[in-house]
């Protein structure tokens, strides 16, 4: 006995599976060819996450961090934590393209320098130039990279975008004492290897049909670098993108002149910085994102919003949004635990 689950795709795309009872959705999932993008497979990440549309199921571990009671409430499921109970359909947010690759490639690269941006933020380039192809990912998508000396992995939004030479860029906080944060300040030498597994994730940029509103937390700005290179390059998006950038003090703002450089690429394009603890010199946006955003003009023009930084700010968003009569939209999001990105 098996049970018939139907697999909807942000494209339009349906596969039809067969699940085996107690078996996990992701499991069932890879048998017949189909692999969802994951990542921890432990119920933390929330990088697997779909909808239930119908049907009965049951989750195992799902951490708060990675789906909210208001997720839970919307019958949003992890799809490496969930066994069906009867024949169901689970939507997923995400082309089917994405589950169809061959997967995520396990490459080495080497470090080419590390560069202090803010007093918490990193930029760290590597050359995965040995790799004889140029690693492939959309713009918004993550690396796990291996902390090196540790079995620990870290998980990384790219913060440019593919490109021949295989020269890859990564926004890290740097936390007081992080596997990570440690080996930047005290172990990291150009010329060292990082193993690297990408691509990774279920949130890219969709192509551009209504106005843009991108909300940044920290170092989530890191998945947005790359997306607003790809719009520069193509000279827009034909669209106003409004970019909010939340941070806790002004010295964690960083990429300010990159940011500033957009305005001029990218037709329509501005940016607030929202600095929540603020000094006394500070004269820009005070608080935290919700404050700052224009329920008038949401409420005026269907719009797509991104967000991606950590649950705290993107919960908030999602409260915010669910408080306020808006005109159409659509939300992704990306949440990141505190000890990664
Ligand atoms: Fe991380 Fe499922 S892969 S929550």
């Amino acid at each position: 006995m098996s049970f018939t689950v139907a697999l909807n795709f942000a494209d339009g795309a349906s596969s039809f599976i067969q699940v085996k009872p107690g078996e996990l959705l992701l499991d069932a999932a890879l048998r017949q060819g189909i692999s969802l993008p994951l990542d921890c497979r432990e119920g933390v990440c929330g990088t697997c996450q779909g909808q239930c549309e119908s049907g009965r199921y049951e989750q195992d571990y799902v951490d708060d961090e990675a789906l909210s009671p208001r997720d839970l409430a919307e019958r949003k499921v992890l799809a490496c934590q969930t066994r069906v109970q009867s024949d169901a359909s689970f939507y997923f947010d995400h082309a089917a393209s994405l589950c169809h690759a061959a997967g995520p490639l396990r490459v080495s690269a080497r470090v080419l320098a590390v560069e202090q941006v803010s007093a918490s933020t990193a930029i760290l380039h590597l050359c995965a130039g040995q790799h004889p192809q140029p690693l492939q990912y959309l713009p918004g998508q993550y690396a796990r990279l291996k902390v090196p000396g540790s079995e620990q992995w870290r998980a990384y939004s790219f913060a440019n975008l593919p490109n021949p030479g295989n020269r890859l860029q990564f926004l890290i906080r740097l936390l007081p004492d992080g596997a990570m944060s440690n080996y930047l300040r005290d172990g990291c030498q150009p010329g060292q290897l990082i193993e690297l597994e990408a691509p990774m994730g279920s949130f890219y940029l969709r192509e551009v049909r209504r106005p843009l509103v991108l909300v940044a937390g920290g170092t989530g700005l890191s998945a947005f670098l790359g997306m607003l290179d790809a719009m520069a390059e193509r000279g827009g998006c034909g669209q106003p993108v409004r970019l909010f950038y939340g941070v806790n003090q002004e010295d964690d703002l960083c990429e300010q002149a990159r940011l500033e450089g957009y305005k001029a690429r990218i037709p329509g394009f501005d940016y607030t910085p929202v600095v929540s603890r603020p000094g006394d010199a500070w004269r820009g946006r005070a608080g935290y994102i919700p404050d700052h955003l224009d329920a008038q003009a949401l409420a005026a023009q269907a719009f797509d919003m991104y967000l991606c930084g950590p649950p705290p700010m993107i919960e908030a968003v999602r409260g915010w949004l669910a408080g306020q009569a808006l005109a159409e939209h659509q939300l992704y999001s990306e949440k990141f635990l505190q000890s990664g990105r």
